[in-house]
């Protein structure tokens, strides 16, 4: 059975479609909207979202944590993270979560995630979930570098419907029954590269280094423990995975 949620066959995007429809309308925490073409698909810091029409994942979903501080905020990104890898595990091993939100099958990527929060003094208000998953496409044009589809991965088409209601299930059982503590326990379980020692480029200063990821905290920040034993950590896009 399918949660609340409404499908139109495109729109320009399912973020923008769901703060609009919340303009005009109350949604009931979980409701979520996806659509089959997106015509300006948002990628995280500003790049673009491709998608091929009919053949993957587009949806958002909307939810009030309330109880999460604006400090805490990155739990949002690690319950979608975790809920995308655990429904793709039904079909395939090697998934992972690259930090902070990008979700790899071995070193591609297979979906993307878009969190825009709403906040209200020292907490979140309301939180837009925006996912795109690659299901069927089996040719990519954009520029991404690394893009893989769920159908490349296992070789056969994939029911679309079944993985989306999984995916939006997965995630409202992770929000409702499962501690912060414990979320962030398992995102990091989950990691991409999360054992062994690998290169980074610092994009402040461009220098690339070798080091082992030692932790993130809640707000997300990411701390690298260098060869030689010196702790670097960064926000997002402050740090570049090197191959
Ligand atoms: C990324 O760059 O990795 C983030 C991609 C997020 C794409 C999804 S598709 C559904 C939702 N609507 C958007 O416009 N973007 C997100």
């Amino acid at each position: 059975m399918m949660l609340p949620h409404f499908f139109t066959p495109e729109t320009e995007s399912t973020n923008e479609l769901i703060t609009r429809k919340m303009q005009q309308e109350e949604l009931a925490e979980g409701f979520m909207v996806h659509t089959d073409f997106q015509s300006a698909g948002k990628g995280q810091v500003g790049n673009y979202w491709e998608s091929e029409k009919g053949k993957n994942l587009l949806f958002s979903l909307v939810i009030y944590p309330h109880h999460i501080f604006i400090a805490e905020q990155f739990i949002i990104s690690e319950i979608a993270s975790l809920a995308v890898v655990k429904v793709l595990e039904q079909y395939h091993k090697h998934f992972t979560i690259k930090w902070p939100n990008d979700i790899y099958w071995k070193d591609k990527k297979i979906a993307g995630m878009l969190i825009e929060n709403s906040l209200t003094r020292d907490r979140i208000n309301y939180s837009i979930v925006g996912i795109g998953v690659n299901v069927n496409q089996e040719k990519f044009t954009s520029d991404a570098p690394n893009p893989i589809s769920l159908k490349q991965i296992v070789g056969k088409s994939i029911d679309r419907k079944a993985l989306l209601a999984d995916i939006h299930r997965g995630f409202l059982s992770l929000y409702t029954t499962t501690t912060l503590q414990e979320i962030h326990h398992l995102y990091q379980k989950k990691m991409y590269r999360n054992v062994g020692r690998y290169n980074f480029k610092d994009m402040g200063s461009q220098e690339v280094f070798r080091a082992k990821i030692e932790t993130v905290a809640p707000n997300g920040k990411l701390t690298l423990l260098t060869e030689q034993g010196v702790r670097k950590s960064y926000y997002f896009k402050e740090v570049a995975f090197l191959d």
